[in-house]
């Protein structure tokens, strides 16, 4: 027992007064804290499921409205169960209260992200001024946050940049008319299915730094709206959701040398990469807390990406992207670097990209919001103080420096 709490970094200590606690690891490595039937890795550490059903089944065959209503509700809808769902989320993207709209054409030009979280706890005290935890009350509200959230950051993000927004369309299915507001022009079918399948690949996954942050604002009782703002702040950073924009922006810069110097992008980015890992700099899209040999969502990813403008100019950078990461770092790329180029090739705007990842992870956040509150434990760490002591108050006059 001690060789395999040793093996990863796990400590008990006592502390006189104050009683025995377990030191984790920084970050939280390799610690379980609680037990999830939402999404994960299988107990035999090979997929990673929704609800039992692999990312990749999914991703390939589902669409936005079933992949979501398994991550709420457990089970792929039957067709009566579908068809209700899918009008709901259609009605409630359309109902987005006027009095948002009129509060986003007052932002200023900044990070999208802040467009959500400020977005969603203006939505919360529209719905919910007052909170209670009730079963079928949390189910509607996850309803309204799904349906609402991606008008939000789109009708934000147009207003800010172009002054002018589209409003939504319940006739159309939700990723199309998702990607329609954001991109303000008519996707194709196929451009649809390869967002759709994005947005579903991105729905959840397992106790990930945003949905975490999401359980631990549930497990304070506050209300899912202040939980799913907290989300967003969390999924804005570049090691977590932001890896996707900063992805892009590395393409885009080896996209541009590669022109002015007149070689082949998908040999440029190989020295590119070199130069960075020489220069121990870190290359967003590369690497995974859980995945250390593969990131199984890209599989999915690539096969859009193919099909999609440039598609086999794409491939061949991503490909040899990936081999030199190897190569040099043993470093396996993530679900980001995928979508980075697949987003470029929809037309999203960069600072959109995280954005769509939040308008997806809305599902996984808000089921695992309902997770939490309803089988309720306080998620209240300990530290470990090595601060001074002892130290007494002195007036200003007496301090020096
Ligand atoms: N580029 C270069 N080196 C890397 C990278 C990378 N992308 N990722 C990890 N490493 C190195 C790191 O420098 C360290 O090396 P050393 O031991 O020599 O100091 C080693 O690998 C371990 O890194 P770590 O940061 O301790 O590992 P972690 O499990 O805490 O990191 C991570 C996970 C995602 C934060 C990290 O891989 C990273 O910063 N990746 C780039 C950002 C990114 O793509 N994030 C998206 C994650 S997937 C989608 C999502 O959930 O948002």
């Amino acid at each position: 027992m001690s060789e395999l709490l040793k093996k990863v970094n796990i400590s008990i200590e006592e502390i006189p007064g104050l009683g025995t606690f377990v030191v984790v690891p920084k970050g939280l490595e390799q610690v379980i804290v609680d037990t999830t039937s939402i999404s994960g890795v299988d107990p035999k550490g090979e997929n990673t499921l929704y609800r039992g059903y692999t990312i990749e089944d999914l991703g390939m065959n589902a669409d936005f409205y079933e992949a979501a209503y398994l991550i709420s509700y457990g089970a792929l809808p039957t067709e009566e169960e579908y068809k209700e769902y899918r009008k709901k989320i259609d009605y409630w993207r359309t109902r987005v209260p006027e009095k948002l709209f009129d509060a986003l054409k007052i932002l200023p030009q900044t990070h999208p992200m802040y467009y959500g979280a400020y977005g969603v706890t203006l939505l919360g005290q529209i719905y919910a001024p007052e909170w209670r935890i009730d079963k079928d009350t949390l189910y509607d509200h996850q309803i309204r946050l799904i349906a609402q959230l991606p008008v939000i950051f789109a009708a934000a993000y147009n207003l800010a940049h172009h002054g002018t927004y589209l409003r939504p369309d319940g006739e159309l299915s939700h990723a199309h008319d998702v990607l329609r507001m954001i991109t303000m022009r008519e996707p194709s079918e196929l451009e649809v299915r390869a967002f759709e399948s994005s947005l579903v690949l991105y729905m959840d996954h397992g106790f990930n730094a945003s949905t975490f942050t999401v359980r631990v604002v549930g497990s304070t009782l506050s209300d899912m709206y202040s939980a799913v703002a907290a989300g967003i702040a969390a999924l804005k950073g570049p090691l977590h959701g932001g890896a996707n924009e900063e992805a892009m922006k590395m393409f885009l810069e080896v996209k541009k040398i590669a022109s002015e110097k007149g070689v082949p992008m998908e040999e440029l980015i190989v020295e590119y990469i070199k130069d960075k890992l020489a220069k121990k700099e870190r290359i967003m899209g590369f690497g995974h807390r859980i995945y250390k040999i593969k990131d199984p969502r890209t599989d999915v990813a690539i096969e859009f990406v193919r099909k999609l403008k440039d598609g086999e100019t794409w491939y061949k950078v991503l490909k040899n992207a990936e081999r030199v990461m190897w190569e040099v770092k043993k470093i396996p790329s993530n679900i980001d670097l995928y979508t980075a180029i697949l987003y470029y090739q929809l037309g999203i705007p960069i600072p959109m990209y995280t954005p769509v990842f939040a308008s997806s992870r809305v599902v996984g956040w808000t089921s695992h919001y309902i997770e939490q509150v309803l089988n309720n434990k306080l998620i209240r760490p300990v530290e470990k103080y090595i601060g001074p002591s002892g130290l007494k108050y002195q007036p200003m006059s007496h301090r020096r420096k």
